[in-house]
């Protein structure tokens, strides 16, 4: 074992090559809006808050006023941090209300509908953005989204598929009286009066429209009719929270990512530390050896995740001992390339993720430098399938990221951890991995993805693609992934891209692989500053993302 800090000489680009500016994310009317931000001369934080405004209408999947997230920035003098505006749980939370009177989990309650739904951070966060960096008026950057939604937006192949598998379950939610009521076809547009009217007001009367005003009271009202718990006082107690972000070095990268609640760079950075002392570059790109290597260090840190992790104002997270460097050598003191380290002897386990796939991420880089990351979600796809008629949005179903039942076997067999039980205004555990990377002291790469649990591990690789493997950032993005939460002892292989011969010689050294799940890992949306200044966009393939720069 050797260490080894050289890293494969910059590729040249494969993906949209911009001279300045850049946005990046899942839908390309929302990049667009960002970017025409951009033009008329706003910074990256003002296009931070229009892009994730113009995804609640183009992206409605998981773009959201009725959800929340995470933003980690880095400014062009290279000052970085990061915004917490994850959803809290309400006041009337406690830790059995998902449990029946038996003390069994109800799962339904904690996912579908009213009861699911936790108090949105959305609003707050953009706002607070827009104090602390915004340039330009916050109508002119809410303005391009009623546009938008008074115009419509057109419906793609992959969102009239998506809508079709959810037509059923959101109609048992909401009746059959929403706009996603009636069949989605491929070309047809959708438009959003409600959303256009409801942003609007906002865009008038400011951030207490939707925490204190008209907004919040119908919202309130909505909720509370279908056995919500979300009250007016809940509403006007939700704050974003700037957070420091977790910063490490990988050889000679200095990430930056977002730390508890979220578990992002936390686990991230154990992954990337416990690989480190291995010349992951000489074993080559999805090889049984680096695929071992990735494996043996996500399973070590995902059961500290799971066990360890949760609410920093509500928990006491021994960060300095997880991130300890002797401490993680000696996690891989039993790894050995000879055959897999079964999950029940890395530690007793404690928990099983319980995170949907469903999220949405985009990346801006500005004119001047200034980096901006950030992941946002309503959990599963559209949240809690709850869709605020009169508002025009869906609402999250997060409470579900909560553990329902500390250190007792849920409905799938799984068991969580006290850490992340629900308590009145905690916040829930997130995967949301928005990270910045730095190279010899200048901004190298904005990347981050959806995908659940899967979203450290696919953020991971993409970096390891373009450092370690030499790949472009389009080729990093598109590149196939695979995945290992330490429980299910289970390495998840996306369907295209690993050949049987390699998962046979995995499987021979004693790695369970997923044989009936062959999922989509991620929808990465990056970006690259490549040696010449000029920046690469890494664009999904997996969905209807577009990079767009000048
Ligand atoms: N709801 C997905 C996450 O926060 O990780």
């Amino acid at each position: 074992m050797t260490l080894v800090s050289c890293s494969q000489p910059e590729a040249a680009p494969t993906g949209v090559v911009a001279e300045k500016a850049m946005v990046v994310s899942a839908r390309e009317e929302a990049s667009r809006i960002g970017l025409e931000v951009l033009r008329k001369g706003g910074n990256a934080f003002d296009a931070m808050v229009a892009t994730e405004i113009a995804l609640a209408s183009a992206y409605p999947f998981a773009g959201n006023l009725g959800g929340g997230g995470f933003m980690v920035y880095r400014t062009a003098d290279g000052e970085a941090g990061s915004l917490d505006y994850r959803e809290k749980a309400p006041l009337a939370a406690h830790k059995d209300m998902y449990l029946d009177s038996l003390g069994n989990p109800v799962p339904d309650l904690s996912r579908k509908g009213a009861t699911a739904v936790g108090v949105p951070g959305t609003i707050a966060g953009i706002f607070e953005v827009h104090r602390r960096f915004g340039s330009l008026p916050m109508s002119e950057l809410l303005a391009p989204t009623i546009e938008l939604c008074e115009r419509g937006v057109r419906v793609t192949e992959k969102q009239a598929e998506r809508l079709a598998s959810y037509f059923e379950v959101m109609a048992e939610v909401n009746g059959d009286s929403i706009l996603f009521a009636n069949d989605c076809q491929p070309g047809d547009t959708l438009r959003y009066a409600a959303l256009a009217r409801t942003l609007q007001r906002i865009s008038d009367n400011g951030r207490d429209e939707f925490y204190k005003g008209e907004t919040a009271r119908t919202l309130v009202g909505f909720l509370q009719e279908r056995g919500g718990y979300i009250t007016m006082e809940d509403m006007a107690r939700y704050q974003a929270v700037w957070r420091d972000p977790v910063v490490f070095q990988y050889k000679d990268l200095k990430v930056i990512s977002m730390a508890p609640p979220s578990s992002g760079g936390v686990t991230m950075q154990q992954i990337l530390r416990m690989m480190e002392p291995y010349d992951l570059a000489s074993m080559g790109q999805h090889t049984s050896r680096s695929i071992q290597l990735f494996t043996e260090a996500a399973r070590r840190a995902y059961a500290d995740r799971n066990y360890y992790l949760g609410d920093p104002d509500f928990v006491d997270i021994p960060m300095e001992e997880l991130l300890n460097a002797e401490y993680l050598k000696a996690r891989m003191k039993t790894f050995s390339f000879d055959s897999a380290t079964p999950s029940d002897q890395v530690s007793e386990g404690k928990l099983m993720l319980r995170e949907s796939e469903e999220t949405t991420h985009y990346s801006i880089v500005d004119q001047w430098g200034n980096a901006v990351s950030a992941t946002t979600t309503l959990n599963g796809a559209y949240g809690s399938k709850l869709y605020c008629t009169p508002l025009g949005f869906f609402l999250n179903n997060e409470m579900d990221d909560f553990s329902a039942k500390p250190g007792v076997p849920n409905m799938f067999g799984l068991i969580g951890a006290e850490a992340n039980s629900i308590a009145p205004e905690k916040r829930m555990l997130s995967s949301m991995t928005p990270t910045i990377v730095e190279r010899d002291g200048k901004l190298w790469m904005v990347v981050g993805t959806p995908g659940g649990s899967t979203i450290i591990t696919a953020v991971s690789q993409t970096i390891l693609n373009v450092y370690e493997f030499g790949q472009s950032m389009q080729q990093a993005v598109s590149a196939p992934r695979f995945h290992h939460q330490w429980l299910p002892d289970l390495i998840v292989f996306e369907p295209e891209g690993f050949s049987d011969a390699l998962k046979d010689s995995l499987r021979n050294l004693g790695y369970h692989i997923n044989e009936n799940r062959t999922p989509i890992i991620g929808k990465v949306d990056a970006i690259r500053v490549l040696p010449d200044g000029r920046l690469e966009g890494g664009a999904d393939p997996r969905g209807d993302d577009t990079a767009v720069g000048f």
